[in-house]
């Protein structure tokens, strides 16, 4: 089926207030408008839906939380009750179509709730991961300058409760923009100080909370904004419009993961990650199916067998998560010997995304649990898969370490630095035909150009993902590695230059480089070197550690930045270049051949004593 048929058709299945005549206006390149005189609402699709054509009792949420010790469930009666309330203080509080809400909470119903209660009023929400800290969340307030911000009172981690509102509280304090107002949710394992006349407590306002109604909005209005790593310390904030996002979500629910309405589908992530938006959220309930909200890891709540307990007690049919969470189990239970207490017969598939699947990984995961595991590749850009076996169209061979096929909708090539198509089984750089399908990114918040310059214009007529690898004799596409600064830790995309950035800052240091390094857990973790100014006689070890805490506390603990050492000179290119690459591929033991543009080759020579230094001491 040719490109637009296919979205038409796709389309139809969807509810509009006002059907689109357009499907796609590509009058405009590269900003593509799909269903572009089309009126819609992403909570009524998710909710209303459903509870008008008879799944009011089915569950639409299973909260579960091993860390806090606590279950629930809601129906999509009931979450629409309170989707609809909360809905109701959000516009009390004067939020209109358009206006931004920003959303920092940990993992649990409300947050949820606060996404569909802003897709109801037509505002855009900004989900912010919990992991990141005051200052990641200052950029974010400063470039989304949301009306109110929705947070909770604190996140629970296995070894401690993370107090969101201080972090919070402080950047406020530190941003240009100050929201009018803050609404917190209180949670017993650390109540938060409320602000008078500022903050409002979310019980509270709920209680006399008037219900609102679904406010239709254009297609191309947008849905959200999600920040994501860039080259640099300002990150690039994804905008995501309303009508394809419906579209392409509810399609891949059926075509790509094969779940119906009625099943039970649980993406293991996190709501402030594309997966948790395309996933926990609007795919599952645009679909009618049950989505899982766990709050809790894949070990040490309480044991390697806690994804196998979920599945077996909520009868999950499709698992989704990252790699790095199989490794995790697999290191805990090689054997995998707590699968053996629980009936997992209920389990399809497995899918795998967010950083390059190793085929050990994958094939420990088939082996024991027995259900095809599909690696599929796709990014917070793109919203939905890219590349995958399409278990609802047909089931390809798989193939350790692909992500196999473009799915329909995606023309996947890989090109020279000329642009030039390469041969077969070449590696080159990921590019995607322009236009991408509906559901993928429409621009960036407030940066039409940097759209333009960073996605579209190495390329023309295509996007450039940022990543490269090949596409063999069967089509199959292979993604081997990043072509930019960006690294993958426990499948969180980071940017080495925001981490760089904070280095840079620390008064003792001149220079510094950030290189992510292999991780057989995390797979990858950031590791820096610094160059100090001349003069600083205060011991490196000190300057380390503070370089450390400096990033924790401004990127914040996602980071994993626990390894840094101090250098006489980085190693440049006659041109200043820093041969980040290859320091790369001398920490990780892997073979370099020496920049013929090196300027002094020596330097080398003594990073790698100093990466050996550290790798022993380690
Ligand atoms: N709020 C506050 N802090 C958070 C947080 C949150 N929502 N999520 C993570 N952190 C903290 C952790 O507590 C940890 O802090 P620490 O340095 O004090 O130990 C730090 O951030 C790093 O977290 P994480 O990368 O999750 O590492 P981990 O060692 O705690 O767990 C895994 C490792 C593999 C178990 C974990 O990363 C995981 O479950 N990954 C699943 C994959 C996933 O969710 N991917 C998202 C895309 S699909
Ligand atoms: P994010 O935007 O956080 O989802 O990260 C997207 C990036 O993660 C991609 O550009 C890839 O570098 C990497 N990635 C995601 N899925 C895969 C996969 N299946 N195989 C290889 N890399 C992947």
């Amino acid at each position: 089926m040719k490109n637009q048929e296919l979205w038409a058709t796709a389309g139809k299945d969807i509810f509009w207030y006002q059907l689109p005549t357009t499907i796609l206006d590509d009058s405009n390149p590269p900003f593509m408008r799909w269903y572009a005189d089309g009126v819609t609402n992403a909570c009524y699709n998710a909710l209303d839906i459903h509870v008008r054509d008879g799944r009011a009792e089915q569950l639409a949420v299973i909260y579960d939380s091993p860390i806090t010790g606590s279950k629930s469930t809601l129906t999509y009666a009931e979450l629409l009750d309170r989707v609809c309330r909360f809905a109701g203080v959000l516009a009390a509080e004067g939020v209109q179509k358009g206006d931004r809400v920003l959303i920092y909470m940990p993992m649990v119903p409300e947050a949820l709730i606060a996404m569909l209660a802003c897709a109801r009023l037509g505002a855009v929400h900004s989900v912010v991961f919990g992991g990141f800290a005051s200052n990641e969340l200052a950029v974010r307030i400063d470039d989304a300058t949301p009306k109110i911000v929705v947070s909770a009172s604190c996140g629970v981690e296995p070894t401690r409760i993370v107090p969101y509102k201080p972090l919070l509280d402080h950047a406020i304090e530190i941003a240009t923009h100050k929201p009018e107002r803050c609404i917190i949710l209180q949670r017993s394992q650390k109540v938060a100080d409320l602000l008078p006349g500022r903050d409002l407590d979310w019980a509270q306002a709920i209680q006399n909370a008037d219900a609102a109604d679904c406010v239709p909005v254009a297609a191309n209005d947008p849905l959200y904004i999600l920040y994501t790593s860039g080259t640099t310390g300002q990150p690039k904030g994804v905008v995501r419009d309303t009508g394809g996002s419906i579209v392409a979500l509810k399609w891949s629910m059926s075509r790509i993961y094969d779940v119906q309405p009625g099943d039970v589908y649980w993406a293991a992530s996190d709501v402030g990650w594309v997966v948790g938006h395309s996933y926990i959220v609007y795919g599952p309930l645009f679909n009618g199916c049950t989505t899982v909200i766990y709050e809790g890891k894949p070990v040490g709540t309480p044991d390697p067998g806690a994804f196998w307990r979920v599945i077996s007690e909520y009868d999950v049919k499709v698992l989704f998560t990252a790699p790095t969470a199989f490794r995790a189990i697999k290191k805990e239970d090689p054997h995998g010997k707590y699968i053996e207490n629980y009936d997992l017969s209920g389990l399809k598939s497995l899918f795998l995304a967010g950083e390059r699947c190793d085929p050990d990984t994958l094939n420990w995961a088939s082996n024991k649990l027995g259900v095809p595991v599909i690696d599929h590749w796709w990014q917070t850009e793109t919203g939905w898969p890219i590349c995958s076996n399409c278990l609802g169209i047909e089931l390809l061979p798989i193939v350790p370490g692909s992500p196999a096929r473009p799915v329909p909708g995606y023309k996947v090539d890989v090109l020279d630095t000329a642009g030039k198509p390469v041969a077969t089984g070449e590696i080159g750089a990921l590019v995607l035909k322009s236009p991408l399908p509906p559901g993928t990114f429409t621009t960036l918040w407030n940066a039409d150009d940097r759209f333009v310059s960073a996605y579209f214009s190495n390329y023309p007529g295509y996007y450039e993902t940022g990543d490269a690898g090949y596409i063999d004799e069967n089509g199959y596409v292979f993604v081997m590695a990043r072509t930019d600064d960006v690294i993958n830790v426990a499948g969180h995309r980071l940017s080495t230059g925001a981490i760089e950035e904070v280095l840079a800052a620390h008064a003792d240091v001149a220079e510094c480089a950030v290189i992510g390094v292999a991780d057989e857990m995390k797979g990858q973790l950031p590791l820096g070197l610094l160059v100090l100014n001349a003069g600083v006689d205060r011991a490196s070890q000190t300057i380390e550690e503070e370089v450390i805490q400096k990033v924790r506390n401004e990127i914040g603990p996602v980071a994993a930045f626990r390894k840094c050492i101090v250098v006489d000179r980085l190693p440049k290119t006659r041109s200043g270049k820093i041969l980040r690459g290859t320091m790369r591929c001398i920490a990780d033991g892997e073979s370099w051949q020496m920049p013929a543009t090196i300027d002094e080759p020596a330097i080398l020579d003594e990073i790698s004593q100093a990466l050996a230094k550290l790798h022993d001491s380690a």
